[in-house]
């Protein structure tokens, strides 16, 4: 009698745990579902738009130069170039409807008419820039994809560099900060064999005795990679003048896709 009745209030705390966590991920996915359709009303947010090429100066309002923020999750530098640069424009990037939600509602906040954000795939980038419209890239925290077999994911493959070159203005830089050895390690040689200008190349950043100001903007996943332990790296660099070919760019034997990838 007595085993029956353990089981049963075992089962019926199990039964209440499951329906708690169902509870939650319900909840989980409503504030998803919440931030969603509240997005879609946002000013400052556009959602796989049409029609933007060379048309970004109504969007801001303004003709100042733009500059991107990649794989922008939350949009930290979004946010923290745009208090610093008034006098510029800032556009953060990225697929996650949930994550852009933050950044954007910081944004009206605030206000900081200069952030604005654009929800689609970086690989669809060509779809919503004119040549030469865009006059900086900041690459942040990336996913580094570390399998060899996945390296054309990696945004600053020689595949990703073809796409930005004819979107970035001439002499514009592409700035890339990461936690990840393998991608700061790779990043310099492409920089290497795409025939890139490096201009600044940072090991480590909070081993410096002074951090420059713009290396100090702390995104959401840098704060969790400090807490564990990680170091933080950066590079700045200018792509070629010549037009880019990524199929002919040579990397390290190390640093190419194995037969058969995509
Ligand atoms: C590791 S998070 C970094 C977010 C933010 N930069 C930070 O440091 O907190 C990487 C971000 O890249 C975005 N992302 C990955 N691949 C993407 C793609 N092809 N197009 C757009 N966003 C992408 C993900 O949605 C995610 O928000």
């Amino acid at each position: 009698m007595l085993y029956y009745s353990a089981q049963l209030s075992l089962s019926a705390t199990r039964l209440q745990y499951s329906a708690g966590k169902n509870t939650i991920f319900a909840a989980m996915g409503q504030k998803k579902l919440q931030r969603f359709a509240e997005i879609e009303t946002f000013p400052n947010v556009l959602i796989y738009p049409e029609g933007m090429p060379g048309n970004w100066h109504t969007f801001f309002k303004n003709d100042h130069p733009l500059t991107l923020e990649l794989a922008c999750g939350k949009g930290d530098y979004t946010l923290g170039l745009a208090r610093r640069y008034p006098e510029k424009n800032f556009l953060g990037v990225d697929l996650k409807g949930n994550r852009i939600w933050r950044g954007a509602k910081t944004a009206m906040e605030e206000p900081l008419p200069n952030a604005g954000f654009l929800r689609t795939q970086i690989d669809k980038l060509a779809n919503y820039f004119a040549p030469g419209e865009i006059s900086e890239i900041w690459i942040t925290f990336p996913d580094p994809f570390l399998r060899n077999s996945k390296q054309k994911k990696r945004l600053t493959h020689p595949k990703f560099l073809q796409l930005y070159q004819p979107l970035l203005a001439k002499d514009g830089t592409i700035n890339l900060k990461t936690d990840s050895p393998e991608l700061y390690i790779f990043t310099k040689e492409v920089i290497e064999a795409a025939g890139c200008i490096l201009i600044e190349d940072i090991p480590d950043i909070y081993a410096m005795t002074e951090v420059p100001p713009l290396l100090q903007i702390r995104t959401f996943y840098e704060g969790m990679h400090l807490e564990d332990g990680r170091t933080i790296r950066y590079l700045k660099f200018r792509l070629p003048e010549a037009p880019l070919d990524w199929r002919e760019i040579k990397l390290p034997s190390h640093a190419e896709a194995t037969e058969g990838d995509d």
